[in-house]
């Protein structure tokens, strides 16, 4: 069987439905680190999607975040975040997105982000567009930083890292027009595509944060590298997304050396 857009959208709306029924009821959570949270809306989805997809595609790769964390180069496989956001959706807020890219040699063919509290579905395949519904979407023309809305996030184990994206939010604060961090990282990459932000950019996300959202918004006419302006976004562990010119500038920025916290 070949996987279709269809057939992927199909997918992301079981599991959101699973989401849907934990959603605002009190849940057991578990820590998976000092704020990472993990919960049985998180492993109910994952393990949906991931046993659907081994039935459908038995010979395929999968990279899913609760129990398949692995590097995927060669060959094609499924990139899976059951739930992201899942901070969000702990505290009720309907923030938060099913993530399900197919990739073939370590890049995205098909992609889908649903957001199941709001129904909003975006999908992309390929060379043939990024969608929501019957809308093509495309990333906004701003080219001034200084007019532009850009969403970023932090990671989970900030005092590990020497870069805490902390010193690029207060520049970055300065520079632009505004910034944003609402917690699920696929969503702020549908959200570029779809013309809702001018940009994002963010450090230590994992392929099943970037793999399906990177996708929506490249066809929607967007730019995205890692932070050194390469092609290691999906495994590399730092993403820049926007218009080409506006890209520029965020690189530029993002560039100049951390001063020592
Ligand atoms: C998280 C979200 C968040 C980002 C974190 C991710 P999770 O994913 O995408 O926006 O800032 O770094 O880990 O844990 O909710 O799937
Ligand atoms: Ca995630
Ligand atoms: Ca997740």
């Amino acid at each position: 069987m070949r996987p279709t857009v269809d057939g992927v959208v199909g997918l992301a709306r079981a599991a959101g439905e699973i989401l849907m029924r934990h959603f605002g009821r009190l849940l057991t959570v578990e820590k998976k680190g000092a704020r990472d949270l993990v919960s049985a809306a998180d492993r109910e989805s994952e393990a949906y999607i991931v046993d659907a997809l081994r039935r459908s595609f038995p010979g395929h790769g999968i990279v899913a975040e609760e129990s398949a964390a692995q590097v995927i180069s060669s060959g094609p496989a499924w990139i899976v975040d059951p739930l992201d956001g899942t901070t969000n959706f702990v505290y009720g807020i309907p923030q938060f997105a099913v993530s399900i890219a197919f990739v073939q040699d370590g890049l995205p063919q098909l992609s889908c982000v649903l957001n199941p509290a709001s129904g909003e579905c975006y999908t992309a395949e390929r060379g043939a567009g990024a969608w929501s519904g019957q809308e093509r979407l495309r990333v906004r023309t701003e080219e001034r930083l200084s007019e532009a809305l850009l969403a970023t996030g932090f990671a989970y184990r900030l005092e590990e890292l020497e870069d805490d994206n902390t010193e690029h939010w207060r520049r970055m604060s300065r520079e632009s027009r505004g910034l944003r961090r609402f917690g699920a990282a696929a969503l702020d990459l549908a959200w570029v595509a779809a013309g809702r932000f001018d940009g994002f950019w963010e450090w230590q996300l994992a392929p099943w944060d970037v793999a399906a959202g990177a996708l929506l918004v490249s066809e929607a006419g967007g730019v995205v590298t890692d932070r050194r302006g390469g092609q290691e976004w999906l495994f590399g562990r730092s993403i820049v997304a926007a218009n080409s010119t506006l890209h520029a500038e965020l690189l530029r920025v993002l560039g100049q050396p951390i001063r020592p916290v």
